[in-house]
């Protein structure tokens, strides 16, 4: 029987705490944890065995070893195991080395780095690119290397943790609008405006939104950027490269390429690499973060070798190969996404490489994320506060390389194990699966 403790309660719960002293407070965390750990309802810190292919081997954190369909990897196009991404990551060891040895803003970039920074550009149709670490470092990055304590953030609530971090160490002064919805953020603009006519405004947005599968009206936010005397910042983390017939995601598909003021992004979801961006106008801008955003002055660049396979990765994105790898990974999402709703089940948003099922009770989600494993299902299970009380979801990230039958297994197995879980709940046990080990 799965005990009430580990199906109810939220990570938020331990957010705050009033324990003096900082480490006692992990304890408290760490007893909830546990308790779902050993209940099998904690399906977080797992572990690849032989990194993320479309079928593979996972270990949870307790050690338990399962195999099955993944759908839990940010590998939209397939590209970690492209054979020219692997090769080139093995040329970079052997003709530059492994390491960038310094922050950009001194002697950290590469000849290959500045090559890279140039064809991203260019994909873009921006002028000037800066490269991240990671993407979070991005996200958080130009937020605060751009905003400063008298300036004002409006940003749609269901902004990504990077952005809403790099928001609140910038200033005060953030507003949410609700999410996606272009006239909240136009009175959030015009009540700023009356009471402020010269602070610096950014508006801060996704392409994608990682959890709904959901987009903005780019053009119509630009144009209240513009209206407003506001800089619009979009992050593209989750359909650049793998979205749109030339790949250039949401902003390409709605003619924005080149008009955004700045596009921020990651690599590490189809680019095969960690390590972010942002791309801008102005050289000016370029420089500027360079030197004052805090993730870039005073972090080491991105490895050559890093570098090689996002470079690799991004010739394959704008070739011939690369529609075909989206042209697959799409069948494979409207093939999952029909699947899905006809078992019963219910998917948000628009196509993309994110089918997120709706399950909405947490004791249900948790329920069927134990089940899962069992089955031969790799998801993430993605709960409060991540996404609202009540609105928990599966979120299956599909690739190009999934088969049909992977994908037919996913629609199958999440149909299994949400009917035992709810049928566990309604008989008021814990389920009587068994983790194979
Ligand atoms: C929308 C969004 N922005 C930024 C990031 C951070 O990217 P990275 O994982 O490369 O640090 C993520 C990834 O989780 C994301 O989903």
């Amino acid at each position: 029987m799965t005990s009430e403790k580990a199906l109810t309660g939220s990570m938020r719960d331990f957010r705050v705490m009033e324990d003096t002293n900082l480490l006692d407070r992990c304890e408290r965390f760490f007893d909830w944890q546990d308790e779902r750990r050993r209940h099998g309802v904690w399906p977080f810190s797992r572990a690849t065995e032989t990194g993320p292919a479309s079928t593979c081997g996972v270990r949870d954190d307790s050690g338990v070893l399962m195999e099955g369909v993944n759908f839990a990897s940010q590998d939209y196009l397939g590209l970690c195991a492209h054979p020219a991404v692997r090769a080139s990551a093995h040329a970079a060891i052997d003709e530059i080395g492994v390491h960038s040895a310094g922050s950009p803003a001194l002697v950290g970039n590469t000849a290959s780095s500045l090559v890279l920074e140039r064809a991203l550009a260019d994909f873009l149709r921006m002028d000037e690119v800066v490269l991240y670490p990671t993407g979070w470092a991005a996200g958080f990055g130009v937020i605060k290397g751009l905003v400063r304590s008298h300036d004002y953030i409006v940003m749609d609530a269901l902004a990504h943790a990077c952005l809403q971090t790099g928001a609140q160490a910038a200033t005060r002064n953030v507003v949410l609008f609700r999410h996606l919805d272009n006239e909240h953020c136009r009175e959030r603009l015009r009540t700023i405006r009356a009471r402020d006519p010269k602070a610096g405004i950014m508006i801060v947005t996704e392409s994608l939104f990682s959890m709904d599968s959901d987009t903005p009206d780019i053009a119509g936010l630009q144009a209240l950027a513009n209206e407003f005397g506001a800089t619009l910042m979009v992050d593209v983390a989750h359909d650049l490269g793998c979205l749109g017939a030339d790949g250039t995601g949401h902003i390409g598909l709605q003619g924005m390429l080149g008009k955004v003021d700045l596009v921020m992004g990651s690599f590490s979801k189809t680019f095969a690499s960690n390590g972010g961006f942002v791309a801008s106008r102005k050289r000016a801008v370029k420089e500027y973060l360079r030197f004052y955003s805090p993730s870039c002055t005073f972090s080491n660049a991105l490895s050559p070798v890093q570098v090689a396979i996002i470079g690799q990765a991004l010739s394959i994105v704008r070739s011939a190969q690369g529609a075909a790898l989206r042209d697959r990974l799409m069948d494979n999402v409207l093939s999952l996404r029909r699947q899905i709703e006809e078992r019963g089940m219910g998917v948000y948003g628009d196509p993309s490489a994110i089918v997120s099922v709706k399950t909405g009770d947490e004791k249900l989600a948790r329920l069927t994320a134990k089940i899962l494993p069992t089955l031969g299902l790799v998801s993430n299970l993605v709960e409060f506060p991540a996404v609202g009380k009540g609105l928990a979801r599966f979120r299956l990230q599909v690739m190009a390389t999934h088969s049909a039958a992977e994908v037919a297994l996913a629609a199958q197995h999440m149909e299994t194990g949400m009917q035992a879980a709810r049928a566990t709940l309604a008989r008021g046990e814990g389920p009587r699966f068994a983790i194979a080990s």
